[in-house]
């Protein structure tokens, strides 16, 4: 259980209103998750209804860069595992891809429909103010366009924006889940070709949705779910999509599963139930554990890491902090690259049998190391 017992607590004045901002990574320590994160930070504005984490996981390769999710988890540490796994999983990610980022993320803790206020917001720029550029976000669950915006307009250190920015990352990241899913295909059947291939989407949110007109463009049989009814009758009459309930996707007949929602949904429990023979999707933290990975490979099923495939908006948002500036064709060019990366890793596992996630986590282990921490 996490108990914030002796908060350091740094006050920054704003008008007649209080952040309080508090490292909490001797506390965080107590959690599984922590997996030596360099800083936790707890935001708290009571009367603007922020709280907020920001985790700061690794910077051996640059500074922390990841989104700020927005979700209304039933603790705060629940939100804070959340925001650790989900930092460290940045960390991975950006030294997979070869950015020169560090892994951080940060998650406000609210249901962006109802408490995602101009107030909250607004205290949320005063705390990533109060962080001095120790992280770079932008757009994940629950933060738009707009919000990142927002957001910008308040402090420098904010990607994914509209005016000067590389605008919303979800559409590059369905782009590299979508090269990464064929070349999935390539590597188990021996040919990318998408005609009548059954994908199952779990989430049509911006990156799920994006996939799925792709997917559907090159003849891809489409089976959807999501908790939000309205996306799943748009997505019948746009992808002629089949569609079933939010519980049932997983063991959906398909030849692919793409985890396009949240995390943890690949368990020891739900594995057994999986039909398809590959998961390539963009949520992040797919696996429950580590050692979920194992049971996906004794079954026969081709996992793509989570943080290979969905690298696409990452790289997007990095491109924007390039000391060029924004190149929107060097970006694309680097996303398109994460096919050979993935087809390298299923290689390396099949060839060392081991999961690739053991072998997506060598390959990043090895890039930190280099860097010297
Ligand atoms: P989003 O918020 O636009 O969409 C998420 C969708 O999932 C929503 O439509 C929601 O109703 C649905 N959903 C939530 N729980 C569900 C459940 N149990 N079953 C079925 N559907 C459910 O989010 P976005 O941006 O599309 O991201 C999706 C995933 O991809 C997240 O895990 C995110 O962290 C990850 N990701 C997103 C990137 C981006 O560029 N947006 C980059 C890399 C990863």
């Amino acid at each position: 259980m996490l108990q914030i017992t002796e908060p350091r607590t740094l006050k920054v004045p704003h008008g007649a209103r209080t952040l309080s901002l508090i490292d909490i990574t001797n506390e965080a320590v107590e959690l599984q998750a922590f997996d030596n994160h360099e800083r936790v930070w707890l935001g708290r504005d009571i009367e603007r209804g922020l709280t907020a984490i920001v985790a700061i996981h690794n910077t051996a390769l640059g500074p922390a860069l990841g989104g700020t999710r927005i979700w209304p988890h039933e603790s705060l540490e629940a939100t804070l595992t959340d925001a650790l796994r989900l930092s460290r999983g940045m960390t991975y990610k950006a030294a997979v891809t070869g950015v020169p980022f560090g892994g951080g993320k940060a998650v406000i803790m609210t249901d962006a429909k109802t408490g995602k206020t101009r107030a909250l917001l607004d205290a949320y720029a005063d705390m990533l103010s109060a962080l001095e550029g120790q992280f770079y976000t932008g757009e994940d669950v629950g933060l738009s366009l707009a919000d990142a915006d927002f957001l910008r307009s308040r402090v420098p250190n904010v990607t994914g924006t509209t005016a000067g920015g590389s605008g919303n990352p979800a559409p590059v990241t369905a782009q590299g889940v979508f090269l990464g899913l064929k070349a999935a295909l390539a590597h188990r059947k021996g040919t990318e070709r998408l005609a009548g291939i059954r994908v199952a989407v779990q989430g049509l949110g911006s990156v799920g949705w994006a996939l799925c007109g792709q997917l559907h463009a090159e003849g891809a049989l489409l089976t959807v779910a999501d908790i939000d009814d309205a996306k799943v009758v748009e997505a019948k009459a746009e992808f002629g999509a089949s569609a079933v309930a939010a519980d049932a996707i997983l063991a959906a007949e398909a030849d692919v599963f793409a985890p396009c929602a949240m995390g943890s949904v690949l368990t020891e429990e739900t594995i057994p139930a999986l039909k398809a023979g590959i998961v390539a999707g963009s949520a992040n933290n797919q696996l429950a554990t580590h050692a979920d990975a194992r049971l996906l490979m004794q079954r026969g099923v081709l996992y793509a890491p989570d943080y290979v495939i969905n690298a696409g908006g990452l790289i997007n948002v990095a491109a924007e902090l390039a000391p060029g500036g924004y190149d929107r064709v060097a970006a694309l060019a680097k996303v398109a690259e994460i096919p050979e990366t993935l087809t390298a890793i299923f290689r390396r596992a099949e060839a060392e049998n081991r999961p690739t996630n053991d072998v997506a986590a060598a390959l990043a282990m090895e890039r930190i190391r280099k860097a010297g921490r």
